[in-house]
């Protein structure tokens, strides 16, 4: 009896899923290439003559841009969905995005025209290439495990583009969410010696809350949360 009832709420579950999965294909009139590439790690501790390094990763290098500056609560994120837009995940990302095509991917020209709104944090001109480049080079679901030299962990050679890619767009600008605001060294260092287990919680997503979490969304790679707590365990080089 236990057991059929267990089957019954498995086949309903599955049935949620797959009704969803068919939204997207339904919507997906513009591409839908769901080609996972795992990439190479940077050989030699990050050199970066090997063409792997020069591939923009889905997972590290565009999804953390996506989630933090347009899928915050309220505007784009899956519970929110602002005029059905989605930007958490690849699926919904490539509803707007055409591979090889970055000029007529909307996705990425509207990028500092009319979003993110004008009062919200902007991408900087570092990002929108990393995008546009992403683009062109496919647009993959490419996805990197190992993709820092996490002996090099001082502000500007690491740290600063780390927290702006994936948290800027949320706390990159004073107050920040939750009052919580990263955007400059100064900033970063005061909160964290201030904050040091919950940040270090929020990263390596051992909060007690999941809400607490950091990024919400999902954890970053290892190697970029080893390069912070270094930054931080060295005091904070600049
Ligand atoms: C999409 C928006 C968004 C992004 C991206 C984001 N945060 Fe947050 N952050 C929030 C929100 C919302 C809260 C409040 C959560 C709560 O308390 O429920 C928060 C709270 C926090 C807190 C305080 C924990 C708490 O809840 O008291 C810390 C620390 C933090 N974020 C760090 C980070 C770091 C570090 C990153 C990047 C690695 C990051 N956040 C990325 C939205 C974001």
């Amino acid at each position: 009896m236990k057991n059929t009832r267990i089957y019954i709420l498995f086949l309903l579950l599955t049935g949620a899923m797959l009704s969803c999965k068919h939204d997207i294909i339904n919507n997906n009139v513009i591409i839908n290439t769901d080609t996972t590439v795992i990439v190479a790690p940077p050989i030699g501790g990050g050199s970066s003559t090997t063409t792997a390094s020069d591939t923009v990763c889905f997972n590290t290098d565009v999804l953390p841009l996506y989630v933090s500056y347009c899928g915050s609560s309220g505007c784009h994120d899956a519970n929110s969905k602002r005029e059905g837009v989605i930007l958490t995940d690849y699926a919904h990302i490539m509803l707007g995005i055409r591979a090889k095509q970055s000029s007529s991917s909307r996705y990425y020209t509207i990028i500092g025209g009319s979003m993110p709104p004008r009062t919200s944090t902007q991408m900087t001109a570092t990002n929108i290439a990393t995008i546009k480049k992403w683009i062109d080079q496919g647009a993959l679901n490419s996805q990197c495990t190992n993709v820092c030299d996490t002996t090099v962990f001082t502000y500007a050679g690491a740290i600063q583009t780390i927290i702006g890619n994936n948290c800027g767009g949320c706390h990159g600008t004073s107050p920040g969410t939750a009052n919580v605001y990263l955007g400059t060294y100064a900033a970063a260092k005061a909160y964290i010696t201030a904050n040091t287990n919950l940040f270090n919680n929020a990263i390596n997503w051992t909060s007690t809350t999941a809400a607490m979490n950091m990024p919400q969304s999902g954890k970053m790679v290892a190697c970029k949360i080893t390069q912070i707590q270094k930054w931080i365990k060295a005091g904070y080089p600049q």
